[in-house]
């Protein structure tokens, strides 16, 4: 599949290796506080790994939001109405996705993905469940402004971005793309759309922390990964046995952080660059915010989306909320 611009979005030099990764990953360990974006995390394993954290006693999350989708789809559809686009960010889960589509009934479906792989096998599965509904899937990275097919231009828009994938992004780069969220569905040309977003909840650290750190090691060899996949795909020589992982919850800023943590001192090699880690040092790999009812609400007005309605699982793990596009950015 081809990006908008006609050019595949993954961009591979000669020898096959994605320059984005590449420049993100020497970049990153070049800092002194070394880090690499989460969104790496995501190759073939990465991916499995992550579905096998979804199952995981400690991993509330996604059970905690789908059952908000399994319950609430009543008011969904009263909130919300029939015959609007949603739009994913994201290409959608098998499980999530059927239940928003059919509490509310739509009339288009558009996933957008950057990964075009993704987005066709995830189009493909959900066109067998729902063979009425039209979708149309679009290759884009959707951080900036993507053109909706037109046949979906004169309908109203329903943004949809559940998995608190939204906290791993550092609050100016989540204003960032909740802003982006707003122009591709085009809050700026009359009818004003709505956005369905799932966010996490802050709670007792030891359940957050466990939530990341599971006692079967799932998580720790997601982390881990990362490494491998350096060593795989830039001729990397990380002694991925020295390094550990380590998530902990960052109180000032609200977030668990994932670390890989140098158990001794040594030294590595990426793509010919030379590089040290001291015992003690980590890489900072991901962040996973947690919200209140009010900083949740603080965000979303940064970003122009004002909350409409709210939701949370029986336990008061998650939160799903309902926002529209803000009409003046000049109120008092
Ligand atoms: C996919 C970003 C929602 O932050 O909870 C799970 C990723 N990382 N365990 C999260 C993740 C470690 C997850 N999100």
């Amino acid at each position: 599949m081809k990006s908008q611009t006609g050019l595949a979005i993954v961009d591979l030099d000669e020898e096959g290796v994605d320059r984005a990764f590449r420049s993100d990953v020497l970049t990153g360990l070049a800092q002194r506080q070394k880090a690499i974006p989460a969104r790496w995390f995501y190759d073939e394993r990465g991916s499995r790994l992550f579905e096998d954290i979804t199952k995981l006693d400690e991993y509330y999350p996604t059970r905690a939001e789908t059952e908000i989708l399994r319950e609430r789809g009543g008011e969904f559809a009263e909130l919300i109405g029939p015959d609007r686009a949603v739009v994913e960010f994201g290409s959608g889960s098998s499980v999530k996705t059927p239940l928003l589509l059919e509490a509310i009934d739509p009339a288009a479906y558009v996933p957008l993905d950057i990964s075009g792989d993704f987005l066709r096998q995830s189009a493909a599965a959900l066109s067998e469940k729902f063979p009425r509904l039209p979708v149309f899937p679009v290759e884009a990275d959707f951080m900036r402004k993507v053109a909706l097919p037109d046949d979906v231009h004169h309908l109203r828009k329903l943004g949809f971005f559940p998995g608190s994938t939204i906290g791993n992004m550092v609050p100016r780069t989540a204003v960032d793309l909740l802003r982006s969220m707003r122009s591709t569905m085009g809050a700026d040309e009359g009818e004003l759309p709505l956005l369905l977003i799932g966010m996490d909840l802050v709670k007792d650290r030891k359940v957050l922390e466990a939530a990341y750190a599971d006692g079967d090691g799932v998580t720790a060899r997601f982390n881990l990964n990362l490494a491998h996949r350096i060593n795989r795909e830039l001729g990397g020589t990380i002694p991925v046995e020295k390094l550990e992982h380590v998530a902990i919850w960052n109180d000032d800023f609200a977030r668990i952080e994932m670390h890989l943590k140098a158990r001794e001192s040594f030294d590595f090699e990426v793509a010919g660059k030379r590089f040290t880690m001291a015992a003690g040092d980590t890489i900072h790999t991901e962040n996973s915010h947690k919200f209140t009812r009010r900083s949740s609400n603080t965000l979303l007005l940064a970003g122009g989306w004002t909350p409409l309605h709210r939701w949370t699982d029986g336990e008061g793990r998650f939160s799903l909320i309902l926002a529209q596009a803000t009409e003046h950015r000049d109120a008092p």
